[in-house]
C-alpha cells in the first residue's frame, strides 16, 4: 500500500505533491503562445457559437463549487460576460433563468455527482450551450455536456479533493482565455502574458510545497483550537472557503471562510486569542484593505496565521506565523495560495489522529440527490 501511494503517508498528501505535475499535464499541448490563445480539444462551440453568449452559469458541488467561484472573477474580468453561480442542488429547484444565449458551465472532478448531473440536464432541457469541465474520461458529465475541458489531474483517491481543484482552476484559466480571444475581449498580447504568467505555476507550485514542514510546524502549534476562521477578499475568498472546507473535512475542526472585509459584519464577535485567523494577504490590489482586516482580528487578540508574499516584513512583523508565497498575479495566486491550506489541514488531521483518505460520513463522489 506504501507503494501506492508513492512512499507517502496518506493518498492525499501524495496527491498534494502532484499538483505540479497534475497543472503541467493540464495545460500539455493546449497553449498557442503565438496566438496568445489556448486549444480545448473538445470544448464543441467554435468562435462563432462563443460570440452569441451573453451570460454564463457556472455549477457545482462541494470543492469543485469553490473552483467555480473563482471563474468568475476570472470570466468577468477578461471578458466581461455576467457569469453567476451556483451550488448543483439549488439550481434546479429555484427555476433558473436560462435560455439558448446562455452558457451553462458545470464542474465535476468525478462526472458523476448526482445534482450537478441533474443540474446539467436542466440546462440543457431549457436550451443553454453547455459545457462540463471534468477529471474522469467518460464520466456520466463528461458524457452528457455538448463540450467538455478534461483536467488532467489523474485518478484522485483522497476523499477531500486537492490536485484535481487546482486543476479545475487551471481549466478556467483556459478556458477565459479562449472565451476571451473568441470574442474579441482579450487582444492577443493580453493572451500572450496570461500564458506567459500560467507556464509559470508549475515551478512555482514545485516551490511552494517546500513549504511543506514549516506548515507541519504551525499545525502543531494551532491543532488544538475548536474554531478557525479563514479570511481573503475576491478571487481569494473562495480560496478562503476551500481552506476552511479542507480543515473541516479531515480534522472536523469547526472553520468558517469569510470575505476580509465582510468580517466586521459578524465574525468579528467571534474572535478572542483561542481562535487562529487564517489570512490571505499577497501583494495585489487589495493588499492595503486586506492587510487593515488582519489589523483588526490582532486587535481583538486573534491569532494570525499570514499567507503573505516572499519578503513582506510588513504582514510578517504583525502575524503570529506567517507562511511566505511566490509572487504570480492575481489570477493565479488562488492556485499558489492553495497548497499551503491543504498541508495545514493535512497536517492537523494526521497529528489528531483521523482517517485522513477517508474522513467519516463523507463519500468521494455523491451519486444519490
Ligand atoms: C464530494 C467530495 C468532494 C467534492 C464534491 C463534488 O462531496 O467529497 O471532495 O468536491 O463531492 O464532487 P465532484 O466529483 O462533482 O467534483
Amino acid at each position: 500500500l506504501m507503494a501506492e501511494k508513492g512512499g507517502y503517508k496518506h493518498f492525499m498528501l501524495k496527491e498534494i505533491h502532484e499538483q505540479p505535475r497534475a497543472v503541467r499535464d493540464t495545460i500539455a499541448g493546449r497553449l498557442q503562445e503565438q496566438q496568445g490563445d489556448v486549444y480545448l480539444e473538445d470544448l464543441g462551440y467554435a468562435d462563432a457559437a462563443l460570440q452569441t453568449v451573453q451570460r454564463m452559469v457556472i455549477v457545482a458541488c462541494g470543492t469543485s463549487w469553490h473552483a467555480a467561484l473563482t471563474g468568475k472573477f476570472l470570466i468577468e474580468g477578461h471578458c466581461r460576460i455576467p457569469v453567476e453561480i451556483d451550488i448543483a442542488s439549488e439550481f434546479r429547484y429555484r427555476s433558473p433563468v436560462i435560455d439558448e444565449k446562455t452558457l451553462v458551465m458545470v464542474i465535476s472532478q468525478s462526472g458523476e455527482t448526482a445534482d450537478t448531473l441533474a443540474a446539467l440536464r436542466e440546462a440543457k432541457k431549457l436550451g443553454a450551450m453547455n459545457l462540463a469541465i471534468c477529471n474522469v474520461l467518460d464520466s456520466s458529465i463528461a458524457r452528457d455536456a455538448a463540450g467538455v475541458i478534461y483536467t488532467h489531474a489523474g485518478p484522485e483517491i483522497g476523499v477531500a479533493s486537492t490536485k484535481a481543484f487546482v486543476t479545475q482552476l487551471t481549466a478556467l484559466y483556459l478556458f477565459t482565455i479562449r472565451l476571451g480571444r473568441a470574442i474579441g475581449r482579450l487582444s492577443v498580447s493580453e493572451g500572450q502574458q496570461m500564458i506567459a504568467d500560467l507556464k509559470k505555476v508549475p515551478e512555482l507550485l514545485e516551490q511552494t510545497l517546500k513549504l511543506n514542514g514549516q506548515t507541519e510546524k504551525i499545525a502543531r502549534q494551532y491543532m488544538n483550537a475548536r474554531d478557525f476562521l479563514y479570511l481573503g477578499r475576491g478571487r481569494n475568498f473562495p480560496i478562503a472557503l476551500e481552506g476552511a472546507l479542507k480543515l473541516k473535512e479531515i480534522s472536523y475542526i469547526h472553520a468558517e471562510g469569510y470575505p476580509a472585509g465582510e468580517m466586521k459584519h459578524g465574525p468579528i464577535a467571534l474572535i478572542d486569542e483561542h481562535v487562529p485567523v487564517v489570512v490571505l494577504v499577497p501583494k495585489n490590489s487589495t493588499y492595503e484593505k486586506t492587510v487593515s482586516n488582519m489589523e483588526e482580528v490582532i486587535a481583538r487578540s486573534g491569532r494570525v496565521i499570514a499567507l503573505c508574499s516572499e519578503g513582506d516584513h510588513e504582514v510578517q512583523d504583525k502575524a503570529e506565523a506567517t507562511l511566505e508565497l511566490p509572487e504570480l498575479s492575481d489570477d493565479l495566486d488562488p492556485i499558489l495560495l492553495s497548497v499551503p491550506l491543504q498541508l495545514l489541514a493535512y497536517h492537523i488531521a494526521v497529528l489528531k489522529g483521523t482517517d485522513v483518505d477517508q474522513p467519516r460520513n463523507l463519500a468521494k463522489s455523491v451519486t444519490v440527490e
